[in-house]
């Protein structure tokens, strides 16, 4: 039998129970700084109320200075229209390609018809060159495409499709051109005179002048990847252009979900907002999936095999300050070896993906997304990793790299002891190889 009061005494608790209760509720009504627990507020009432899906990863249109200042001095010329269709190969192939396309767009003067993206073969990954193309929502949120080339380029017109072109008349006179091959011998850093190439590209031009044939001339750019030197418009203007493009809402609703889960899991206590997390978790990029095994062939290239990578990874991962590695790959099986090796480390660690992380109708909606565009998951998701690693043929490590690195108080990245290494990341390969990454992929 439990302690009893007397009535006066139990009156007298029950009495400041409710002046504690109601100084609660009116400090809880009116404080507005007080916030219910998120857990608490965003689970839906009786299943009545839709869940508010959060996106950290979403930023508004880009409003560029810098590059506002380049437009500002360009020449336009209504009579040259530019087309992007020949992008291929996972986000950071596409990423740059586009990059590019427009880059060189502004060069000319030209104006651009929205670019396209062409699919990968889904029977078999290694085949990036299907001719299939696509809209550019497969990987980018279109309408922030529009918006910040309307607020960063106001001048760069942007047709909607070859039909929009005013004046065209016969499609099939356009005009194939890979930009760099203007250019004699390009080094790995890219264009050594970018600024010279806008004369070039005319002086080409001239061969194909009808006079007699109304209307713009539509050249269709040919993928361009590593090849402009990013930095010769200054840094400001390198370091913001790649935000013109954003991923689309929902692959940034994903990866804001699995980082939710990881936290939730994990009993993590992060502020998600931050652009790097500490003590959260080592984001590994394995990247031993067919396409890249069969590109780089592991006999020839020590650092597409698996044993490899999965020393290097598990060697580093103490510096993240956790014991949990969310690996990035598109390859399972691929992942469950590598845990097996975590496993067996000397600090054991967890190693978790997207697919263990999202559940129920979010697992269903990765699992319906094509294999590039589930890869823009891990790549958001990396970014915010508390210390990253990849290899250095990968431009999908490259580009999560390239963007931390922008955080990271080591400016030397590029002095070793790896291919790239800041206190961020480190992008295993020899020190100065491939120097057409840090050169000309846009972060
Ligand atoms: C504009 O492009 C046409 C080719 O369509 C070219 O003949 C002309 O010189 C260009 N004008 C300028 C100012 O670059
Ligand atoms: C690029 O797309 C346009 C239409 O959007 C088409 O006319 C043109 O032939 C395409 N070019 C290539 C190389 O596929
Ligand atoms: C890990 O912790 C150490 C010591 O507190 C700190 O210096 C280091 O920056 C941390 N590393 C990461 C990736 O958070």
């Amino acid at each position: 039998m439990g302690v009893q009061l007397s009535p006066k005494v139990n009156r007298r608790y029950s009495v400041l129970a409710s002046v504690i209760l109601g100084a609660i509720w009116i400090w809880a009504t009116f404080d507005p700084s007080y916030q219910l627990p998120n857990r608490i507020s965003n689970r839906p009432l009786f299943g009545q109320v839709p869940e508010v899906a959060v996106d950290i990863f979403d930023f508004p249109a880009l409003d560029s200075e810098s590059i506002k200042s380049i437009c500002g001095a360009t020449q336009w010329n209504e009579s040259v229209v530019f087309t992007c269709n020949e992008s291929v190969g996972g986000i950071g192939n596409i990423k740059n390609s586009i990059l590019n396309c427009v880059r060189y767009a502004i060069s000319a003067g030209a104006s651009l018809v929205i670019p396209s993206i062409v699919l990968r073969d889904t029977m078999d990954i290694t085949q990036i060159r299907t001719g299939v193309k696509t809209d550019m929502s497969f990987m980018f949120d279109t309408q922030h495409f529009l918006d910040s080339i309307r607020l960063s380029c106001p001048s760069l017109k942007i047709h909607s499709s070859i039909e929009d072109i005013k004046d065209f008349h016969n499609p099939r006179d356009a005009i194939s051109l890979l930009p760099e091959s203007l250019v004699d011998n390009v080094p790995a850093t890219g264009l050594p005179e970018p600024a010279a190439w806008r004369g070039q590209f005319y002086t080409w031009l001239e061969q194909f002048s009808t006079p007699e044939v109304p209307g713009p001339m539509v050249i269709d750019l040919g993928r361009s990847y590593l090849t402009y030197p990013i930095y010769s418009d200054g840094e400001a203007f390198a370091l913001s252009f790649g935000s013109i493009l954003k991923p689309r809402s929902d692959v940034r609703v994903l990866a804001t979900k699995t980082l939710q889960s990881l936290a939730e899991t994990y009993s993590l206590n992060l502020d998600l907002s931050q652009d790097i997390l500490p003590k959260a978790f080592f984001g590994a990029h394995l990247r031993t999936e067919k396409d890249a095994v069969e590109g780089w062939p592991a006999p020839d290239w020590v650092y597409s095999r698996h044993e490899t990578q999965s020393k290097a990874y598990l060697e580093q991962a103490p510096r993240s300050n956790s014991s949990i590695v969310y690996v990035a790959s598109g390859d399972l099986n691929e992942v469950a070896r590598f845990a097996v090796d975590a496993s067996k480390a000397s600090d054991a660690f967890t190693v978790t993906t997207k697919f263990d992380l999202l559940k129920g109708r979010d697992l269903e909606e990765l699992q319906a997304l094509k294999w590039d565009q589930q890869s823009l998951v891990d790549f958001l998701v990396m970014l915010k990793a508390s210390d990253f690693a990849g290899i250095g043929h990968s431009s999908f490590a490259w580009n999560v790299a390239l963007k931390r690195h922008v955080f990271a108080e080591s400016k030397r990245h590029l002095d070793g002891p790896q291919m790239m290494s800041d206190e961020l990341s480190q992008i295993y390969g020899e020190v100065r190889g491939y120097p057409e990454y840090a050169a000309c992929l846009w972060p």
